[in-house]
């Protein structure tokens, strides 16, 4: 299951924030409609969020007030579209990875058209969703090599097919292992407050038929503890160069727990999930949501009035913590500065 679709012209979105009681797809024929659409967390995941910026810059591209500019103009019009575009949300670098990867096509190619431009930058704009299948795939059978049979495997937030343009990150590791009949059992972290384990994450994999129980986030250390657990993988929004792994709020608490009862702990992510250019990952910006997506579930309020809540969305788990890093170009074991530098 897909959660974008590209009909030449405008960007289908399946709003998440629906799911999974309503599938439905938001047209965006506007990059600032795109724009909010990240912003609202209608697609997220951190490739997804990548393959989605790049059909922003792609529709923005190509609106017909924009076609009628010279050239100067133009480009001068793409460039806000780009920064309008990185400013949805600031933790996940694959949007950035795709804007500067946007910003470089046009850079290099400023002696084209402004039509010839909209239309090299749409072909971009495929280029990186058609690419993040094949390199979840490669992440998928790079991850095999930790996954032993009748496995039981505990997953965070959603990394799958939802979270990308398709087959996924930890949860392509999950597939690929399923495929080869390795899956005794996933547990999905109910993961609050978006809830991404318990909508999205079981939905994916209920649907292809691969085993999944949902847990809350509360009750990852008894399983560990009851010997439930061989394994967790979890996905990334951002690695920095010691291999510090920033991810969904929750993801910091599961290392310290799987390193208490030696369960092995890996990360998969692409290579544009890697930061090579912060250190470590006290550099990395942790979005601050707002607070009443914590107090409210479903509408619902579930904290008293005139008590506030906090949310960042993120935490980062350190890189001793990681037993490895699966990459689309191979795997890191014992992540730290000087093995994360082989696979740049
Ligand atoms: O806030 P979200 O839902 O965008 O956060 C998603 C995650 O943290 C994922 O684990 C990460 O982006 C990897 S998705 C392949």
């Amino acid at each position: 299951m897909q959660p974008l679709q590209w009909n030449g012209k405008s960007l289908l979105v399946l709003d998440q924030t629906l799911l999974p009681e309503q599938e439905v797809w938001d047209d965006c024929d506007t990059y600032e409609l795109v724009a909010e659409a990240i912003e609202k967390m209608k697609v997220r995941g951190a490739p997804a969020i990548g393959a989605t910026a790049a059909y922003g810059i792609a529709i923005g591209a190509n609106a017909p007030d924009a076609l009628a500019l010279d050239k100067g103009p133009y480009l001068t019009y793409l460039d806000e579209v780009c920064e309008r575009l990185a400013k949805t949300r600031p933790t996940a670098v694959n949007l950035f990875w795709a804007i500067k990867r946007m910003r470089g096509l046009i850079e290099t190619n400023g002696d084209l058209s402004v039509q010839e431009l909209a239309e090299l930058i749409t072909r971009e704009a495929n280029l990186i969703a058609e690419e993040d299948v094949r390199l979840n795939k490669a992440i998928g059978q790079n991850g095999l090599a930790f996954i032993p049979e009748n496995a039981r495997i505990l997953t965070h937030c959603n990394t799958g097919s939802l979270a990308t343009f398709d087959y996924g990150t930890a949860l392509g590791v999950i597939r690929a292992a399923h495929e080869k009949g390795r899956v005794q059992q996933v547990f999905a972290d109910e993961t609050r407050p978006y809830l991404q384990g318990a909508r999205l994450t079981a939905f994916e994999l209920h649907r292809d038929n691969i085993p999944v129980s949902v847990v809350t986030d509360s009750m990852a250390g008894y399983l560990m503890q009851q010997g439930m657990v061989d394994l967790v993988i979890v996905g990334a929004d951002r690695i920095a160069a010691n291999g510090d792994t920033a991810n969904k709020i929750g993801t910091y608490s599961l290392a310290v727990l799987a390193k208490h009862h030696g369960v092995p702990f890996y990360v998969a992510a692409p290579m544009s999930t890697l930061d090579y250019e912060m250190e470590t990952g006290a550099e990395i910006e942790i979005e601050q949501r707002s607070a009443d997506e914590v107090i409210f579930i479903g509408g619902k309020r579930m904290v008293p009035e005139g008590v506030p809540a906090l949310h960042p969305a993120f935490d980062v788990t350190p890189h001793d913590l990681i037993t490895a890093i699966i990459t689309d170009q191979g795997n890191v074991e014992q992540p730290n500065t000087e093995n994360m530098r082989k696979l740049k």
